[in-house]
């Protein structure tokens, strides 16, 4: 059975690890995060944004994400990363996922809590957790740009009243990281990601991890993030892999044979995470 992100993150936030919240487009790449989690014994966050959602169908997600969640150890969540519609959360919710992301941080500070309120009040009817962004990252997400001018870091104490007053389940921070990659090192808030815990007693979310050094991952999990985003890095191994063996197999057009190379490359940066994460050998 697929499940929320409640008791997993809780538990995270509790034991200072987080859970993997892996960006997936296909089954392929849907069956690495689930292998490796397995193996590992990680709780397993499957997400995937609204162009996901329309590229592989919501239905085929959430029959792929249970087929995976059938006697499985691990819990696992199937999870719409970065929404913005509520008619489509609402939808997708009823198709089957089991925690949401809806992301108004491009909003006003009262529209932003109004559209969280209407997702969660919905979302929880039916126990789907609910993920908020307060702040803006900057960087390129699914089909969303943000440039570094309209960039905004996570105000500690408006966080606070945020949490309180939509009832969201985890909250997803801007404290520095970027969607996609980065010029140069990326200079994380550390202090900020301190006040905003010291503040806040739900579970805190980094997006835009990829690409980021792991000590500096490391440490923001030290400090009370328990879910990390990780996307971009994942897609470029996976892509890498497949045209090297186009390169050697020009002939070659069996999915099975050219997909393989793919996956496995991908693999080895999913354990990777999870290893970062500290998630591994927890169920
Ligand atoms: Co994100
Ligand atoms: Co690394």
């Amino acid at each position: 059975m697929l499940l929320s992100t409640k008791q997993m993150l809780l538990e995270a936030q509790k034991n200072y690890y987080a859970v993997p919240a892996f960006n997936i487009h296909n089954m392929e790449t849907l069956q690495v995060v689930v292998q490796a989690a397995k193996e590992m014994g990680s709780p397993l966050i499957i997400a995937a944004t609204p162009s996901t959602v329309e590229y592989a169908g919501a239905d085929y997600l959430v029959a792929m994400a249970s087929a995976a969640a059938q006697n499985s150890q691990i819990p696992i969540a199937l999870h719409l990363d970065h929404h913005e519609d509520v008619d489509v959360i609402k939808r997708d919710i009823d198709t089957g996922f089991s925690s949401c992301m809806i992301d108004a941080s491009k909003l006003p500070f009262e529209e932003n809590i109004a559209k969280v309120k209407e997702v969660v009040s919905y979302a929880h009817r039916y126990d789907v957790t609910v993920e908020a962004e307060l702040g803006k990252l900057v960087g390129i997400e699914d089909n969303v740009v943000v440039d570094a001018a309209e960039a905004i870091y996570t105000d500690p104490d408006s966080a606070a009243d945020f949490a309180a007053l939509t009832k969201i389940d985890s909250l997803a921070v801007a404290i520095g990281t970027a969607h996609g990659l980065y010029k140069g090192r990326p200079k994380l808030d550390f202090d900020r990601l301190k006040a905003i815990r010291a503040k806040v007693d739900i579970p805190l979310v980094l997006h835009g991890a990829s690409d980021v050094p792991d000590e500096l991952v490391e440490k923001t999990i030290s400090m009370g993030i328990c879910k990390v985003n990780i996307a971009t890095d994942l897609k470029i191994p996976f892509s890498n892999a497949v045209k090297e063996f186009f390169v050697n197999n020009p002939a070659e057009s069996d999915p099975r044979k050219y997909m393989t190379p793919g996956k496995e490359a991908m693999k080895k940066i999913v354990v990777h995470k999870i290893n970062v994460c500290k998630s591994a050998g927890r169920y």
